[in-house]
């Protein structure tokens, strides 16, 4: 291999689609493990790279971009979401960042559906009295939940992945979908979505979903003044980053019933420990952080994130860069 090939570190083992699309043109340099690469080894491995390709688990900071050294250009991440890395300090030393939206706002919408039907048809519960035997006989009242006929979804955050949930929601027949942003939509009006204050969402909703990014405003936005503000049987889903919920206010909330119940499929830490008290509810339903995991939508974020790195080692205009003025 020719040592004047830009060289690319790729922090772990991800859908070789991507690698394949770097290994002519790139001398890569690979974490190939399913667990993050230490932090150390990171900052040695960066060291003299062109390219850094990441995950959302390792945070990209002052630090690893010094270590590095100035012919870095590019950090691609495998992630539409990008709070792990530090804009201000890429913008100081000159390097680009590419993420992977769109590609993955499918997986993430129908894994949004797939927590909303959970938590409101209290599938937890149903599949626990299967197995552990407290099936009995079919009972007219037992396990029954609101559904999501004639309801109405407020959607915190009408981006990319909120606006494909407000797509999915038609068919099941909700009544109403509210919004509340930073910005209004101008395609809310195509999937019936109406734009509204936050205390407006919050009070009006039976289901609040969190599809908004994790910024410095967003941050543990939603607290205890915003679960009190919801009605009593509302179903809270967040699909976006656990950092959006102070996860000790919404664990109150949902023991004392402020809330009805709460779909997570993103917490504060990863993983979060079993010894958690928001896995001793039954009202609550946790997953791994799997939105995306669907074989084409990961295979789709590792070629994105590869040709982000393409583009802007051969100094054209890269397909998805964060916007970092
Ligand atoms: N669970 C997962 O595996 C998974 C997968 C993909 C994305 N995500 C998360 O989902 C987020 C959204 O992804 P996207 O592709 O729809 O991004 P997007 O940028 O299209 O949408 C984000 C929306 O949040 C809005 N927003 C920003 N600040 C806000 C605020 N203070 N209040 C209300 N809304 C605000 C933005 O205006 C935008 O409409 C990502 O940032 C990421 O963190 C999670």
């Amino acid at each position: 291999m020719s040592s004047s090939k830009p060289s690319v570190y790729i922090t772990r083992r991800v859908p070789e689609s991507g690698p394949a699309l770097l290994a002519p043109s790139c001398q890569v340099e690979q974490w190939n493990k399913d667990d993050p690469v230490p932090r150390e080894e990171l900052l040695k491995r960066v060291q003299g790279k062109d390219a850094l390709f990441c995950l959302l688990t390792e945070k990209i900071d002052e630090e690893v971009l010094k270590a590095a050294g100035p012919q870095l250009k590019v950090v691609g991440t495998m992630s539409v979401g990008y709070d792990h890395i530090d804009l201000t300090a890429c913008k100081k030393y000159n390097v680009k960042v590419g993420f992977t939206p769109g590609v993955l706002t499918n997986a993430v919408a129908e894994l949004t559906m797939a927590l909303l039907l959970t938590t409101s048809r209290r599938l937890k519960e149903a599949m626990a009295a299967v197995a552990n035997g407290t099936w009995g006989t079919w009972k007219p009242m037992w396990l029954c939940g609101p559904g999501l006929d004639g309801a109405t979804v407020g959607i915190v955050g009408l981006g990319r992945i909120g606006f494909t949930i407000a797509q999915c929601l038609r068919p099941f027949g909700v009544a109403k979908i509210l919004y509340s942003d930073k910005f209004e939509n101008p395609h809310a009006s195509e999937v019936g979505a109406t734009y509204v204050s936050k205390d407006e969402l919050l009070a009006n909703s039976d289901f609040v979903l969190a599809t908004c990014a994790l910024t410095e405003e967003t941050k543990g936005m939603f607290n205890k003044d915003l679960f009190k503000k919801m009605k009593k049987s509302a179903i809270f889903i967040n699909t976006s980053r656990g950092g959006v919920v102070n996860q000790e206010d919404l664990y109150e909330a949902l023991k004392s019933g402020e809330i009805g119940a709460a779909g997570l499929d993103v917490t504060t830490p990863e993983p979060l420990p079993t010894d958690s008290p928001l896995l001793t509810l039954d009202n609550c339903v946790v997953l791994p952080h799997i939105a995306s995991a669907t074989d084409k939508t990961r295979s789709a974020m590792s070629e994105l994130t590869a040709k982000n790195i393409l583009a802007a080692l051969n100094g054209t205009e890269m397909p998805t860069e964060v916007k970092n003025d």
